[in-house]
């Protein structure tokens, strides 16, 4: 069996319009229709002590709107995460185009609600991102990175099978850079 998931809906077919279906998870691209459940996500406190505080719903809502300006322009962006049986908002992640230590990077992320920790959900965006990199869209390399204290992301990364590249300073704080080369 391949080692990342293939996106196939129920039917079989693939899904429409960027959907893509995990083991647990519908992960379908940000934009505006879902800037209430980013606001929701950056009320959470596990995610709000990561992100310097809560969002107001008008940060949200730039924010949606500036992730589907992202797909429309960069054909990638971050997901919004459900939960495939339940509906329930899960979090958020996947990969974006980002300035990372001096280059410009295809990178991965994830933010899930603190009642949802530890249930592997992020590792499941984080499998599914990284096929859509090594798969759809041809990468070579994704990076992901984090502030150096953020044990809980980087092992996500560890878990995905990233490796340690480095330490750096990103807006004036240290930050670790791990590497996932195409397998
Ligand atoms: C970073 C964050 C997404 C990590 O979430 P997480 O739930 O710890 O990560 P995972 O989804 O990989 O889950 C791993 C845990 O689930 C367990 N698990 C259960 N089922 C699993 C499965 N099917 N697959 C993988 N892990 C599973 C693992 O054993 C592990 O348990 P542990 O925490 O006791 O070691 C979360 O802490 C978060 O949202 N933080 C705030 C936002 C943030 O910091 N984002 C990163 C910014 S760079």
């Amino acid at each position: 069996m391949s080692r990342f998931p293939r996106f196939l809906g129920p039917s079989g077919l693939p899904e429409p319009s960027g959907t893509r279906l995990t083991e647990r998870l519908v992960l379908k691209p940000i934009g505006p229709e879902y800037a209430d459940d980013l606001w929701h996500l950056h009320r959470d406190p596990g995610v709000a002590r990561w992100y310097g505080g809560t969002w107001s719903r008008g940060e949200a809502w730039e924010s949606a709107l500036y992730m589907e300006r992202a797909w429309a322009h960069e054909g990638v962006h971050k997901w919004i995460a459900h939960g495939r049986e339940s509906g329930e908002l899960v979090g958020r992640g996947g990969l974006s185009y980002a300035e990372v230590d001096g280059a410009r990077r295809l990178e991965i992320g994830w933010a899930v609600r603190e009642r949802f920790w530890g249930l592997g959900y992020a590792s499941e965006i984080g499998r599914a991102g990284l096929a859509l990199a090594f798969g759809d869209l041809g990468a070579v390399e994704v990076a992901s990175f984090t502030e150096i204290h953020n044990l809980r992301s980087r092992a996500v990364m560890e878990r995905l099978g990233f490796h340690y590249a480095r330490e750096f300073r990103h807006r004036g704080e240290p930050f670790v850079l791990y590497l996932f080369t195409r397998p």
